[in-house]
């Protein structure tokens, strides 16, 4: 059975229900699930089923009535405070009435879709309301036949290091490390776990995924949309809570991991937690060399980020954030990633660029002109708006004498294989039912990757935080201080600024 607790959301009438409804009918939904929405509005079951057809119509794969009627019949309600734990013993005997009915082993697979200052009420309430059972300790002789209760919890996973360390604390108190599935939809997307394929089921991209051959990665999420009604709620997160510390660092994780032992949750997260570690410390004393913030201005679409009602006018949230990271360790010292994300930006991209050193011996090096060097070989990954591969090379102009060119291999992911991109979290909730962990991040990868952005929020950011406002144009790809990262360290040919759609 699935919980949701914070069933009158828009996440979940808008991401998982319609995710949930694709999966019932690609067949992937197990036959027993039936779903529990808990929230405090008092609606019937009926009227819940009401309210979400139309939202499902809207965001699912493909609406068929006759298909929903039938999922319908899964979905119920029940009305009550979720962090109040005199509602827990009827909850509990809801879940119970509705095993009875459908069968399903008395498993659970709660999924916190609410305000995140209501996790830790909600899972203290679920551990004193007897709601997890014993047995699901790892010692627990009877693990495996007693049934299962696990838990989904999204985004954002803490605001720093030290509430993100106090919410492990509280569902460790209740939970198992294996039952909880801390989700980050990027890694739901095809192409991210693509990068898994892409690196080990090959040969020959491999033997160069190095410091000795990779001059450095570039990794961007840039969105066309700005903080818009959101903006308020925004102001108390900015781009590095909201996407560098979860999605950006994923996505890094997977480019610059060890290749594990196997493909097992276990090994893939093991090393992910391992490259996480390797990050090296920001210096403190040097923020504006390794990171660049900003917020966007005004157009004839959107006022500027700090004009936006509920945000006070002196605010210093970044809408725009990029960040050169190193290793310490043996594959990448020396090698820097460069992670970068904004609102307003000139294209909705998101995409890896790995950036090859030059030729050692540039036998061709006479054609260039001081001011236009060839670029060096480039592979990129497009993750959004399309998904794809592309390799990047020099190629000889035909004709006589000696031009060179640049020249582009390209794998599409929909041409290739004609499918129609999968909804994130419907794939993610069937892995947790199937107690996969590896597209969810481990308590340690969490604090890593928060450890790695904290120089980012506290006081000594101070000193990236001065004169924000407007610093970007909207339409652009972000402050003149982002450049810099990249320059100043002599990393040529800057910010791969692909075309993409038009703000
Ligand atoms: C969310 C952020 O996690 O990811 C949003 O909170 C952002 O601010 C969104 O817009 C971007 O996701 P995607 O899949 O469109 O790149």
């Amino acid at each position: 059975m699935l919980v949701i607790f914070g069933a009158s959301g828009d996440l979940t009438s808008r991401k998982i229900i319609p995710a949930v409804y694709d999966m019932s009918v690609s067949g992937d939904l197990p036959a027993e699930t039936s779903i529990l929405g808990v929230s405090r509005t008092p609606m019937t079951d009926d009227q819940w089923r009401d309210r979400l057809a139309p939202r499902v119509r809207e965001h699912a794969g493909r609406f068929e009535k006759s298909a929903w009627d039938v999922f319908a019949r899964r979905i119920h309600y029940f009305s009550g405070s979720a962090t109040e734990p005199e509602i827990y013993p009827k909850l509990s005997e809801r879940i119970a009435a509705l095993t009875a009915e459908r069968g399903g082993g008395g498993n659970i697979l709660f999924h916190l879709a609410v305000a995140p200052k209501l996790y830790e009420p909600i899972i203290e309430c679920l551990d004193s309301g007897g709601l997890i059972l014993e047995g699901r300790r790892w010692c627990s002789l009877d693990r495996d036949v007693m049934p299962w209760q696990r838990i989904i919890v999204e985004k954002p996973f803490g605001h720093d290091i030290d509430s993100a360390k106090g919410l492990n604390r509280t569902l460790g108190r209740a939970f198992e490390e294996d039952a909880i599935y801390r989700i980050d939809h990027y890694l739901g997307k095809e192409i991210v776990q693509n990068l898994l394929v892409f690196r080990f089921a090959n040969t020959i991209f491999e033997p160069l995924w190095n410091q000795q051959y990779i001059d450095h990665v570039q990794i961007t999420a840039a969105e066309t949309v700005g903080a818009g009604d959101r903006a308020a709620f925004y102001d108390g997160v900015g781009a590095i809570r909201d996407m560098i510390q979860s999605h950006l660092l994923q996505v890094m994780a997977l480019v610059a991991m060890e290749p594990p032992t196997s493909f097992t949750n276990h090994h893939i997260r093991q090393e992910k937690i391992k490259i996480i570690d390797a990050i090296e410390p920001l210096p403190l004393d040097r923020l504006e060399q390794h990171a660049a913030l900003g917020q966007y201005g005004g157009d004839d679409r959107e006022p500027a980020y700090h004009l936006n009602a509920g945000v006070p006018d002196t605010t210093v949230t970044e809408t725009f954030a990029a960040v050169r990271l190193t290793f310490d360790n043996w594959r990448w010292a020396g090698t820097p990633f460069l992670l970068r994300t904004g609102k307003r930006m000139a294209a909705k991209r998101t995409e890896i660029v790995i950036q090859f050193k030059h030729p050692p011996a540039r036998i061709f090096g006479h054609l260039d002109k001081a001011s236009t060097i060839r670029p060096a070989n480039r592979i990129i990954i497009e993750i959004a708006p399309n998904s794809g591969v592309s390799l990047r090379f020099d190629g000889k102009v035909p004709g006589l004498g000696m031009r060179l060119d640049t020249v582009a291999m390209d794998f599409d992911y929909s041409q290739r294989f004609g499918a129609d991109p999968v909804e994130a979290y419907g794939p993610l909730i069937i892995d947790a039912m199937r107690g996969d962990q590896t597209l969810f991040q481990h308590r340690y990868e969490v604090e890593g990757a928060w450890r790695a952005v904290m120089p980012l929020l506290g006081p000594e950011s101070e000193k990236i935080r001065r004169n924000l406002h407007a610093n970007y144009p909207a339409g652009s790809w972000g402050p003149s201080s982002a450049d810099r990262l990249l320059s100043a360290h002599g990393h040529g040919h800057g910010w791969h600024n692909p075309v993409g759609t038009p703000a």
